[in-house]
């Protein structure tokens, strides 16, 4: 088997091994810095430990980290003065909905969509680098079991999406002849080698390791709220992935964007792990985005209320923008689009984006001028004054982060694709027993679904006395490998029933369960 290919970003030079780092020369630099305290412990450490903390130090471009908190605590946001009239709802033009486009349209979406991915033009990005702290789990996110009857984790599952959907575009007119979806997977220092391991003994659940990359985005350091840079221990600084936004300088540092110019990829859907009901690499919005031809795209949900605490996108300042719902003044929030009854400031970001590989080489241009954003955290790390390691009970330090949207203001031609929640969104973000947005819903979500996709086949189905229903939903599950959306079932299930507790691993066994 050929090994999943794996790319970081590059050493720089002036770390490669054998060459020394002089200490009184970076002492200096620190200091001017008004880091200088990183050193102080310097002399207490051993030999090794004093290697891997000049290693750290050269690499770090203080003066960089320095210039981004200053950016991120200084600059306020423009949300802060007269936020109304700076907010403008998404001109008609940009915004169209899967809630009132016709059958023939969404046919011809999807049809553009599939001829794309037919022709190995369409790759798709993950956003794996999150360390899930409100799920609680120690495995990266996208290794958890929901809790289906198949026991399959959300990487698996969007792994036979993906095979699924190749086998569709196989069948489209003029296919290339071996149609691959390559999957960019981006991890972070945290989640990177139980990811990679957790692909490599699930035998990359069937996708060829070849077409899938794995890569790892940026850290910046922890910082006080003074500015000073925190330390995890005397020889170590605390740092923590850059944010969802740092795939930019990822995919730019790491090769990835080569890698995707030698496959000839010209469009990209980048996606969080979490949510279990994602379209990887929709056919919809893929031709959806082609047709409107869009650099840039987002798939939107509509807001379930006013003051649902999402992020919406609209326009900032005429720029197209995620605007957070603490930053909207509640009147705005409220307001009403007289044309069709709904939010005027409704369309709620599920970060699904469509680009085309152009603008992801365009981003590099502008990538002095994105925000930074600051995550008030409690972060363990070492007392200066004491040497000692804390653990502290409040919120004592910040993380930078940037924000995979950040980008739209940028964009030239955007796109945005409403589409109907309960198919394609479903987030994990708590721990179980929480209620919201946690395995449990995941789980629900995921079976509803199926559900209704035999419903909507003209299936009928029975719950059975063993189905030990929770949540409301009968224990049927389907897997990606039978059907992507839901296609490819009426000419079983038709006029047919079904029996729950159901787990369907392929199409005869559906074949057997109707009568
Ligand atoms: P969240 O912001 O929900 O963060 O990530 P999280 O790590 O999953 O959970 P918490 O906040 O710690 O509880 C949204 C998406 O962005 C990715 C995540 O993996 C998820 O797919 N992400 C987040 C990154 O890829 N890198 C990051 O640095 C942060």
């Amino acid at each position: 088997m050929i090994a999943a290919t794996s790319l970081s970003i590059q050493t720089p030079k002036h770390q490669e091994a054998g060459v020394p780092v002089n200490v009184q020369q970076l002492k200096q630099r620190y200091q001017a810095a008004g880091q200088g305290h990183l050193l102080a412990f310097y002399d207490d450490l051993n030999e090794e430990e004093q290697k891997k903390l000049l290693d750290q130090l050269e690499t770090l471009n203080v003066e960089r980290v320095n210039r981004i908190h200053q950016k991120a605590t200084t600059c306020p946001s423009p949300m802060l003065n007269n936020q109304a009239a700076l907010l403008a709802p998404l001109p008609e033009e940009c915004f169209d909905s899967i809630l009132e486009a016709s059958k023939d349209k969404i046919q011809e979406w999807q049809t553009i969509g599939l001829n794309q991915i037919s022709q190995n033009k369409v790759a798709v990005i993950l956003l794996a680098g999150g360390q899930g702290t409100r799920l609680g789990s120690s495995a990266p996110k996208g290794c958890y079991d929901i809790n289906l009857p198949s026991s399959k984790s959300l990487f698996q599952i969007q792994a036979e999406r993906i095979l699924k959907l190749q086998q569709l575009a196989q069948q489209q007119p003029g296919a290339v002849e071996n149609v691959t979806i390559p999957w960019y997977v981006m991890t972070s220092g945290p989640t990177r080698p139980a990811t990679v391991a957790y692909f490599q003994e699930n035998n990359y659940f069937g996708l060829s390791s070849s077409n899938i990359v794995f890569f790892e985005q940026g850290t910046l350091p922890c910082m006080t709220f003074d500015g000073k840079i925190m330390m995890e221990s005397k020889s170590k600084i605390a740092v923590a992935p850059d944010g969802n936004g740092g795939v930019y300088a990822a995919l730019r540092g790491t090769g990835v964007l080569s890698n995707m110019a030698e496959r000839k990829i010209e469009y990209l859907n980048a996606y969080c792990v979490d949510n279990c009901l994602v379209r990887v690499a929709d056919p919809v919005f893929v031709g959806y985005c082609v047709q409107k031809n869009a650099d840039c795209g987002a798939k939107v949900v509509r807001k379930n209320a006013p003051d649902e605490p999402v992020g919406v996108v609209c326009l900032r300042n005429s720029a197209f923008s995620v605007v957070e719902y603490s930053e909207i003044d509640e009147d705005v929030a409220h307001a009403i689009n007289p044309k069709n009854g709904q939010l005027s400031f409704g369309a709620g970001n599920i970060v699904n984006h469509f680009y085309t590989l152009d603008f992801l080489n365009k981003v590099e241009s502008f990538e002095g001028d994105l925000e930074y954003h600051i995550a008030r955290k409690k972060i363990k790390s070492l007392d200066i004054q004491t040497g000692d390691v804390i653990t502290p009970k409040q919120v004592n330090g910040m993380k930078l982060e940037m924000f995979v949207f950040d980008v739209f203001p940028f964009t030239e031609r955007m796109a945005v694709f409403e589409v109907e929640r309960r198919e394609e969104f479903s987030p994990l973000k708590n721990a179980p027993g929480t209620g919201q947005d946690c395995p449990e819903t995941s789980r629900r979500d995921i079976l509803q679904q199926h559900v209704r996709f035999i419903e909507a086949a003209g299936g009928k189905i029975i719950i059975g006395e063993d189905d030990e229903q929770s949540e409301g939903a009968p224990t049927l599950e389907i897997s990606p490998l039978v059907s992507y959306s839901g296609e490819g079932l009426a000419e079983i299930v038709a006029g047919k029933t079904i029996k729950t507790p159901l787990q369907v691993s392929s199409l005869d066994e559906l074949k057997s369960a109707v009568f």
